[in-house]
This record gives C-alpha cells, structure tokens and sequence, in this order.
C-alpha cells in the first residue's frame, strides 16, 4: 500500500511540474503565472478539486509518442469564489506551448458538460500557442467541440474567458462565445491571423500588440470587456466580478448583506444637472451615488464612452446598470454604443438581472460614417434588446431624452415598468434650435424671432410634464431621493412574471 501512495505523490509532483523548471521560469520572466499559480489566486484557498490529473495525449506522429506529459496541457476542475461554485479550466503554456489536442479538448469539454449539468459558471484561462500542430484535424474537432458547448451553456451558465497568453487562430472562437472576455495589458493578444499572415496577404506591417492586444480589444474592436495591468489584478478583478452574477439562468441574483441605507437621500444629486443643457456631467457620479456601497462594476469601460455599462447593487441585490454618458459626444447613441449596450442588456435579461435606465441622451450620431456602417441595424439592436428584455426595467430620465433614441433607452412603450424622470428632463422629438430652424425655416434670417421661437418651444417642451401628462412618465422625482425610488420599484417587482408568445427564437438584428 505504501508504495502505491509513494506511486500517487510522484505522479501528483509531476503533474503539477508542468513543463519542467525551465519552462516555469520562462514564464515566470514573461511576468506570466503558471496555470496553477492562476487557479490559485483565482478560487477560495484550498476549494480547488482536480479533474483529469493524469490524461496524457495519444498521438504518435512526429516522436509524440515518447512525450506523455500527465495533464495534457491544460489544468481543469472545479472550486469556489466566495463559497459560490465555479468550473474552471487553465490552459498550462509550459506544456507544449498551451495547445489543444484531441485529450486537451475532452478535458475541457468535461468541466464544460459538468457546469452544464450543475448549473454552474465556468471561468477559462487561455494562454494558449493554438491547435496542437502535431495532432492536425484531431485537435480541430476538439476545438469544434468546446464551441459546440459554448454554444449549448450560452445563457444557461455564465461563461468568462480570461485572456492571459496567446489566443490565435480560430482558437479565438471560443471566448467570444462567452458571456465576458478580459485581457492582461502587455502579455495576452487574440487575432484571427497573425501578423505574418496579415503582412503577406495584405501588405499590412503591424505587431502582434498592435493587432490584437488588449489596448487593441479594449478601445477599438470592443471584443474584450476590460484589461488589467498583470495575472494578479485581473485574478482578483474576476472574483469580484463573479460576485455579482447569478450561478446559472434559474437561480437569480445572488443576496448579500447591506450596510447602505437604501433609503439614503442625495442632495448633492439634485445640483448635479449644470444649468447649461449643453454642459456636460458624469453619469458615473451618479451610479456611483445610487450603488449600495457605491460599489460598481463597470463591463467595457474604455469602449464607446458614451454608454456605460455595469452592475452595482441595492438592497444587496445585482442589477445592471445602462446609462448615457455627457461627457463623451455628449452621450449619443452611435454604433459601438448601440452594440455595447444591447450586448449588457441580452446578458442581463438571459440571466435574469433586473436593468436600470439612466437616460441623457441627445438623439443618434449623425454622419456618412455611421450610415455606411449600419447605424439602422446596430440601433434596432439596442431596441430589440430591450423590447425583448423582461426583467424588472426601471428608467430614469436625468435630462435629454430626444427622438428615436427617447423610445430606444428602455421607454415605457418599450414595457419598462417603472419610468422615472427627474424635474430636469427635456423629452421631446428633438432639441428646440433644431426643431426650430425647420419648423421657421422662413424667419431664419431673423435671430430675435429665432431666439424667440426656440424660447416657446423649450418652454413648451424641454420638460418632463408633457410625457407626464400621457402617462409615459410614471413620476417625475426629486434627484436626492432616486436611490429609494429605484430601490423600491426594484423591491416591488420581484416577483414580475412577463411572458412571451412561442417561437423557436426570434431574428433580432445581429
Ligand atoms: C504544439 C506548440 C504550439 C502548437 C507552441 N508550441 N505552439 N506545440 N502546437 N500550436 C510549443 C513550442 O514548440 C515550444 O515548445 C513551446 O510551445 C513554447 O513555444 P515558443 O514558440 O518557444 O514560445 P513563444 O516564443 O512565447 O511563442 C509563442 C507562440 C508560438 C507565438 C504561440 O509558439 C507560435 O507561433 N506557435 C504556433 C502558433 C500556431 O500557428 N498555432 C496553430 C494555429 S492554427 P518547447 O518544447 O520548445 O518548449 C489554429 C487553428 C485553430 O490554432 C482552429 C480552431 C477552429
């Protein structure tokens, strides 16, 4: 018996050596963790429980046969964050360079069919040189296969994919199937083909970081929702992120105590607006000011600034939040915002997250840019979101909410359930110098009459009571007592039951 346990040890040491010291040390050098070192940071303290220590490959073309490493590359089981389970798969780069084979894969696939089952989300670390080139079409099946489940989990679990290496290939397919993806500043990039390939069949020279790293992802492309400065901080940044999601579609949003009245008046709130309409402010302060705790967590922060996306709490419980934004153009709503948002609304919405509205926003860009590239169907996207959506939507109107986009930002016709505006708000078809230079085209050369004309008509629209009075506004409220307005419409539909007419599924504007 003795020697059997010395057998497991042994076996276990050198599962957990990976691909040998040098190979560790190179990564180390690379400011890189190990695949374990990430498990480590990333689950509650001894929670972790391996699966498939021991699997090794079965190929035999190009000398494989005679390097069976146990693990296959890549470390996968289950834990806990915070006590809440968690699948997990980390890809193990000192191990052939992190790439899939066909037993790679299966490993993968197990957790992902465990987390299934169970209900649980599953959280990759991809640090990865791509298919293992070994293996050729064993290792595209397998890729195949881990798609195949991403697909099937998409809205039943949350999926997170952490970008900590390289992810090249059609390997990128695989995270942007998942709920969230975030990067490592300086040592993760993801491209389709690599900058060698680029350079011949483009002529495009670029690097690697410029291609599709994570200042690339993050601000440009908008493929990842944020990036972190090293292993560590973004480790410590998804465990907090995992906090606020619900475990899977059924279970709802997870509880925790408060400490924060949600009765907890604002008067700085109500100085908030500047007296010039055309002033900016920060959307931020607000969520901020409404968060229990003022904890917030924002999704895709440095992409399309002028929509902000996140969760916070109240009364301990997750919602989404979906806010223009003043200070970048003004909060319009352009493409990458349209997209940005629908996105933040579908994953709340599939997961049952309750969705917040704070709407400022002065319409839609106009511009050739934006009509060449499908602002239409990038917009009915937003729209289709939530108009689909049927979580608890509380709105509130802080200021501008004009023409399309006024019905777009989760409007009562949209079935929001609670529209709230503050005593600031201007809803209207569109801003008065605009509605007046058509509707007194003739007086143009006039600017006293001008002057006048944009008087009247902000005197009779640049206000909340019009939308009031038709019952499209539930309630115009005092800014300072928003955070217990919100909290108590968010209360008072727990319980909300909405339901859809049958269909295998719609075809929103993709
Ligand atoms: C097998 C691989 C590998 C791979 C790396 N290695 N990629 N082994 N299959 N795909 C091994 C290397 O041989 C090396 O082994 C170790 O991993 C580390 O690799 P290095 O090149 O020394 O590391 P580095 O300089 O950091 O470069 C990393 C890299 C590079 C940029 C990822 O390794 C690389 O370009 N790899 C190939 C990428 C690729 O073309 N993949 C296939 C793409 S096609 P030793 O023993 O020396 O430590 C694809 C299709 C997917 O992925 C389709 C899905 C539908």
């Amino acid at each position: 018996m003795k020697d059997v346990l010395a057998e497991l040890e042994r076996r276990r040491d050198q599962a957990r050596g990976g691909g040998g010291e040098r190979r560790v040390g190179a990564q180390h050098a690379k400011g890189k963790l190990t695949a374990r070192e990430r498990i480590d940071l990333l689950l509650d303290a001894d929670s972790f429980e391996e699966f498939d220590m021991f699997v090794a490959h079965r190929a035999v073309d190009f000398g494989m046969a005679d390097e069976r490493p146990a693990g296959d590359g890549v470390v996968t089981g289950w834990g806990t964050i915070n006590g809440r389970l968690v699948y997990v798969f980390s890809q193990d780069f000192t191990v052939f360079g992190g790439s899939l084979s066909e037993t790679h894969a299966q490993k993968i696939c197990k957790i992902q069919d465990m987390a299934l089952q169970n209900g649980a989300p599953v959280i990759g670390l991809n640090d990865s040189g791509g298919a293992r080139i070994q293996e050729g079409v064993a290792s595209l099946a397998g890729y195949a296969e881990v798609f195949q489940r991403n697909v099937d989990a998409s809205g039943v679990v949350p999926q997170i994919s952490v970008i900590m290496g390289p992810c090249a290939g059609g390997a990128v397919y695989s995270p942007a199937m998942t709920d969230f993806i975030f990067m490592v500043d300086g040592t993760s990039y993801m491209f389709v083909t690599g900058p060698d390939v680029v350079k011949t069949v483009t002529n495009e020279v670029v690097t690697a970081e410029e291609l599709g790293g994570a200042a690339t992802h993050t601000r440009r492309s908008g493929v990842a929702d944020g990036a972190f400065a090293n292993d560590v901080e973004a480790l410590a940044e998804i465990r907090r992120l995992f906090d606020f999601l619900p475990l899977n579609n059924r279970d709802g949003v997870p509880t925790r105590p408060f400490f924060d009245d949600p009765d907890r008046v604002e008067p700085a709130l109500d100085t908030l607006i500047p007296g010039n309409p055309n002033q900016p402010y920060d959307i931020k302060e607000l969520i901020r000011r409404l968060a229990d705790e003022g904890d917030f967590y924002e999704i895709k922060p440095d992409f399309a600034g002028n929509m902000v996306t996140g969760f916070l709490r109240l009364e301990g419980r997750t919602v989404g939040v979906v806010a223009n934004q003043p200070m970048v153009l003004a909060g319009v709503l352009d493409i990458d915002s349209s997209r940005k948002g629908a996105r933040f609304v579908r994953f709340c919405d599939a997961f049952d997250i309750p969705i917040l509205t704070l709407v400022d926003v002065p319409g839609f860009l106009p511009g050739t840019a934006q009509e060449y590239g499908g602002v239409i169907s990038h917009g009915a996207k937003l729209l289709f979101a939530y108009g689909q959506a049927t979580v608890p939507k509380v709105t509130v109107i802080t200021r501008k909410a004009y023409g399309g986009a006024y019905d777009v930002m989760s409007s009562k016709h949209l079935k929001g359930d609670f529209n709230y505006a503050w005593a600031s708000a201007e809803i209207a078809v569109m801003g008065a110098k605009g509605a007046v230079e058509i509707l007194y085209r003739g007086e143009a050369g006039d600017p006293d009459k001008i002057a006048a004309r944009t008087r009247e008509y902000e005197d009779r629209f640049a206000n909340p009571f019009v939308a009031a009075e038709k019952g499209f506004v539930d309630e115009v409220i005092l800014p300072r007592n928003t955070r217990r307005r919100v909290a108590r419409a968010f209360a008072s539909l727990r319980r909300k039951r909405q339901d859809r007419p049958w269909r295998k599924h719609d075809t929103m504007p993709l």
